[in-house]
């Protein structure tokens, strides 16, 4: 008797069906009224007394061990019936829709791209800024009118916290951290209190660098400006530099790129003049190196900041400044190529 078991203990052991009326026919041959081991349960007791206890465990595991494997079988099948009614893993998937990059971070990237590749790293600072970082810390006069109500945003009920109206702030933020060599390249948002129009917003986005370090000249800043104007706007590009006022530089400078569209020609675009103005830009003033902790005799810098989407303008055309925040996807889908 033991030794059927045991053959029997093998035989469910490697049981198979695939459907499920296989599983009911193993069902019927091992545990039903007829089957295998019901027959040998009935034999038991003509089992001598001294084997009866080894027999009986032996039968009980034989009988589970059965169970198991048949509920085993009709579980399995299940789970491929299943999949095979849900779930086409051969068919092709649904195409998901994949969004752009924004224009704005296009240019911004491919701005932050050109200027990595000179050595300069990224510094980004708070849009919400105390008025030192933004104006006495680069140098703007207590009385300066850019400080004025109709420039700037103020946090209410705080005359002091306002939303910064330039990237310069970051400037004040890197040099109060660092001493010279510095170079680096500040992109952001920023804000100024002016009615929305085509040409105008009440936020932009703008992008700072600042050099600072020991023999730094005004021909170095040129250099640097016309690799970039190039890399951005084609190796045709020239340069010029128009005197201008900054309080944070001395001296300051506006630069213009030929125009991208004429060629320098003139053109509508640049009305006749054959020249589009891009940044500002100059030698840091000493007073600001002064008042953010780095001595003005030992080092000198230069500074330039541009707008982003001044520069995206020039590079695609865009007609309305509004179209950069309205997030209408037939504007933005336009620049999948760009991506
Ligand atoms: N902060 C100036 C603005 O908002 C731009 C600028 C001009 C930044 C000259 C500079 C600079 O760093 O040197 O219009």
């Amino acid at each position: 008797m033991l030794e059927r078991i045991k053959e029997m203990l093998d035989e469910v052991a490697h049981l198979s069906a695939s459907n499920a009326e296989e599983i009911e026919a193993l069902r019927i041959k091992y545990l039903s009224k007829k089957g295998e081991i019901t027959a040998l349960m009935n034999d038991f007791r003509n089992v001598p007394a001294e084997q009866k206890k080894e027999v009986g465990i032996k039968i009980n595991e034989l009988k589970q061990r059965a169970l198991d494997v048949i509920n085993g079988l009709r579980q399995s099948l299940a789970q491929t019936d299943g999949e095979e009614t849900d779930i086409d893993i051969t068919r092709t998937a649904y195409p998901t829709p994949l969004g752009t990059r924004h224009p704005l971070t296009i240019v911004k990237n491919e701005i932050i791209d050109i200027f990595s590749r000179l050595g300069f790293s990224l510094a980004e600072g708070p849009e919400v800024e105390d008025d030192w970082h933004v104006f006495s810390s680069m140098n703007f006069a207590d009385d300066h009118p850019a400080r004025d109500m109709q420039d700037t945003f103020f946090v209410e009920a705080h005359p002091d916290i306002i939303l910064r109206t330039h990237t310069s702030s970051v400037q004040a933020r890197v040099m109060e951290h660092q001493q010279p060599p510095i170079r680096v390249i500040c992109p952001g948002r920023v804000y100024r209190n002016e009615a929305i129009s085509a040409r105008a917003h009440c936020f932009f986005h703008q992008v700072e660098g600042l050099y600072v370090d020991t023999d730094v000249s005004f021909t170095d800043l040129m250099q640097v400006l016309l690799l970039f104007a190039k890399e951005m706007f084609g190796e045709d590009t020239q340069i010029r530099m128009r005197p201008s006022y900054f309080p944070f530089t001395e001296p300051s400078a506006e630069m213009d790129v030929s125009c991208t569209l004429c060629k320098g020609k003139g053109c509508n675009m640049c009305k006749g003049s054959g020249w589009l103005e891009i940044l500002g830009c100059g030698m840091v003033h000493p007073n600001v190196l002064e008042l953010n902790g780095i001595d003005s005799t030992k080092y000198k810098g230069y500074a330039f900041g541009m707008g982003i989407e001044r520069i995206a303008n020039l590079k695609y055309q865009v007609k309305d400044l509004r179209l950069f925040s309205e997030n209408d996807m037939r504007f933005l889908k336009e620049f999948e190529a760009a991506n």
